[in-house]
């Protein structure tokens, strides 16, 4: 018990000026302390006066106490204050005076009784713009009280704040955090804490976004630029092909025709479909011209061979016309 209140005494942490002048000792609610008081060679004829706020909690004379109890003074005059509650604190005088009357010796002392602080806790958040970590020493008493960090078990000495902040690339592996609360009477240390913070996620996402957005115009421009390379074709091809049903009739006509077969046939077909199934066109019209035209090579044994499975479909329609007189 006496160790205790000389270990508090000593200076648990250390006191500032503001506080010395106020209190000279510090104690815990529930707690026992001693006060320090030591004349050495006490001698039985002396008397011993013990005083708290200026009223007398101890008197022993010529070896009888008559206030207060004999088991709270020790063999060189401190008195032992138990169970401290916040009435305990106050003024503490002692005068030990001689058989004559003269002071013998005198001490005087300011207590101060507070709280224990609570067990911390720490919290953090992951603050990714950053790139921090920003942890916190949480108590539940809002009281004045120190704080300390410690990362791996070592203590961080230049973190004496509530917050601390660390950079997320210092996170890297396996980090445990814990801090300390202290006021002049206790101290607490947290849990561990192993904080995880996703790394950098943001930065990914934007990048992801601005190259997905990237292919989407580069893919449009690609459509577009497709799309002006067809119509263009599409209009050549058209241009062509109208120059050459204006100009030739007949065998050269064909000839010319059936070259391009192959490779345009297809395209050919297709834009006579919609003709087809309106009213039989004019031998003028210059479609309705590459139409029969192309129903006559088809009568040609050699040139259905030739070009094979790519002329079936065209004649369909016309299979009424010139094959019914036929069976
Ligand atoms: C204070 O002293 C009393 C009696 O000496 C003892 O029962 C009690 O446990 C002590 N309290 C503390 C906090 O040490
Ligand atoms: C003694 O005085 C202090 C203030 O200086 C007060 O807090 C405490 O309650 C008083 N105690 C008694 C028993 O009067
Ligand atoms: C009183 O007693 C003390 C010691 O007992 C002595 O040193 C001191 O001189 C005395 N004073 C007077 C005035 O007698």
């Amino acid at each position: 018990m006496t160790t205790l209140g000389v270990i508090i005494l000593s200076g648990l942490i250390n006191l500032t000026a503001a506080d010395k002048d106020t209190c000279d000792l510090h104690a815990a609610v529930g707690q026992n302390l001693t006060l320090p008081f030591v004349h050495e060679v006490m001698a039985k004829s002396e008397v011993l006066r013990w005083t708290h706020n200026n009223t007398i909690i101890l008197l022993r004379q010529r070896g009888k106490v008559s206030v207060g109890r004999t088991e709270d003074i020790s063999a060189t005059g401190s008195l032992l204050l138990r169970n401290l509650g916040f009435s305990s604190a106050g003024i503490y005088q002692v005068h030990v005076l001689n058989v004559n009357g003269t002071l013998a010796k005198a001490w005087t002392g300011r207590l101060c009784v507070m709280d224990k602080v609570p067990k911390p806790q720490v919290t953090y958040t992951c603050d990714l713009k950053s790139g921090a970590i920003n942890l916190k020493c949480h108590i539940a008493k809002t009281q004045p009280s120190l704080f300390s960090w410690t990362l791996n078990g070592k203590t961080l000495s230049s973190e004496t704040k509530q917050t601390l902040s660390v950079s997320l690339a210092q996170l890297e592996g396996e980090r445990s955090f814990a801090c300390s609360a202290a006021n002049r009477v206790s101290q607490e240390k947290s849990d561990t804490v192993r904080p995880t913070c996703e790394s950098p996620p943001p930065p990914t996402i934007c990048l992801a976004s601005k190259i997905a957005a990237a292919l989407l115009a580069g893919g449009a421009g690609v459509i577009v630029v497709l799309l002006i390379f067809v119509i263009v074709l599409c209009r050549s091809h058209v241009r062509i092909k109208s120059q050459m049903q204006r100009g030739d009739e007949g065998e050269a006509r064909m000839i010319s025709l059936n070259k391009r077969e192959s490779d345009s046939i297809g395209r050919e077909y297709e834009t006579l479909i919609p003709t087809e199934d309106s009213a039989p066109r004019g031998p003028d019209s210059p479609p309705g011209a590459c139409y029969e035209t192309e129903a006559q090579t088809e009568n040609r044994p050699e040139q259905s061979t030739a070009v094979g499975g790519q002329l079936t479909p065209v004649p369909k329609p016309r299979t009424k016309g010139p094959r019914t007189p036929n069976i």
